[in-house]
């Protein structure tokens, strides 16, 4: 029996480790030397002249994201209705509303004729997510936003990497956003980053990530916010560095099982594939619609059958108005179709870059057999 092929798995170098082993010798092991050099090496990365902070998660980077754009009580946000629950979460919480709008099927991507319809006065700010490592349409995005004086914050949580028609995500744009979580295409565990151009929005967010603080060089500090905290650590970043060495040969893996998936699985043979995008996908997902039937009546069967053959299935993500939060919000059932269809059915097939195209074959003949034989 082969071993068990999770849907998504963190490749971590000996070199990192030992990285990390000296990081926590040191004496210094929270926000340092480590997260300066971090921050500057995403800069580099991502080019465009960027301002880069890191976060805790992107969770709270998102938030202070949005803080920082003046985002708060009587304020509408739109979101895609498929997304991580953050994405809208964090806009409640800010007293504000998350005006949800369905996704194209395929890209997983907001409908931009219905985020067109969606705006009102109210509307603040517009977060597109680039859903599965796939850049969400920018050009209109930024249009509807220059149009309507919006501002835009760019969840990029699955995007490191990615480009935009040949530009990479962050090196751009209003506020985008990355995440560092153990799934994401580079990881330091637990962590996040914000891409900006504003050098007073950079310094407000630095307030906002520690305690409202701003030191003075006396070794005094004032506190002129009651801000929150979401300091990365050096451990964290130093994890994040021996990352980010690897990242865009991670990612080119990662293109590389896509495509095989895509030649195993051609023509929708077993289910609706995900839009395929260009050069620039980092494919930090690789996600499927399959064709259920009499053989295979819905997706729990499915993932039983398939984690009985050693292959873990996952499930990214339910619709936002699937959770009692957002259904209660008067989003009831029916009201994104796309959304809500890809919440009911959809598995994401496992793709990580320690994983072998004999590994892409193997759940594709496994997919063939659960889907088809009873
Ligand atoms: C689209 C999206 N937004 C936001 C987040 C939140 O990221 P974090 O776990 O770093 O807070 C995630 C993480 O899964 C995500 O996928």
């Amino acid at each position: 029996m082969s071993e068990y092929l999770p849907f998504t798995r963190p490749t971590i170098d000996e070199q990192t480790i030992a990285e990390v082993g000296e990081v926590l010798r040191s004496g210094w092991i929270t926000t340092g030397p480590k997260v300066a050099e971090f921050e500057q090496a995403l800069t580099e990365y991502l080019g465009g002249g960027r301002l880069v902070r890191t976060f805790l998660h992107a969770t709270g980077a998102l938030e202070e994201a949005l803080v920082v754009c003046g985002i708060g009580p009587g304020h509408e946000v739109i979101v895609p209705a498929m997304t991580f629950a953050a994405t809208a979460n964090v806009v409640l919480r800010l007293g504000a509303k998350p005006v949800l709008v369905d996704v194209d099927l395929r890209s997983r991507s907001l409908l931009m004729d219905q985020a067109t319809a969606a705006v009102t006065p109210k509307t603040r700010a517009i977060m597109p997510v680039h859903l599965n490592g796939l850049a969400a349409d920018l050009d209109a995005v930024y249009a509807l936003a220059g149009k309507h004086h919006l501002r835009v914050v760019e969840d990029a949580a699955q995007a490191i990497g990615t480009l935009y028609k040949g530009r990479k995500i962050g090196s751009f744009g209003d506020l985008v956003v990355f995440s560092f979580h153990p799934n994401k295409n580079l990881t330091t565990i637990e962590g996040g980053a914000v891409s900006l151009a504003d050098p007073d929005e950079t310094r407000t967010l630095e307030i906002l990530r520690f305690h409202g603080i701003t030191k003075h060089a006396d070794g005094t500090m004032d506190v002129t916010r009651p801000a929150s905290k979401h300091n990365l650590t050096d451990v964290a970043a130093c994890v994040g560095l021996g990352q980010l060495r690897h990242l865009d040969g991670f990612n080119q893996k990662r293109r590389q099982l896509a495509n095989r998936y895509f030649e195993m699985l051609a023509d929708d043979r077993l289910g609706v594939l995900p839009a395929r995008g260009d050069a620039g996908h980092s494919w930090h997902m690789f996600t499927l619609l399959p064709r259920y039937s009499s053989a295979c009546p819905d997706r729990n069967t499915l993932r039983q059958r398939m984690h009985q053959r050693g292959i873990g299935l996952g499930i990214h993500y339910q619709a936002l108005n699937q959770f009692t939060l957002y259904k209660n919000m008067g989003y009831p059932e029916g009201s994104f179709p796309n959304a809500e269809r890809i919440g009911r059915e959809t598995v994401t097939l496992p793709l990580f870059p320690a994983m072998q195209l004999s590994d892409v074959e193997r759940v594709c003949e496994a997919l063939d057999q659960c889907l088809n034989s009873r």
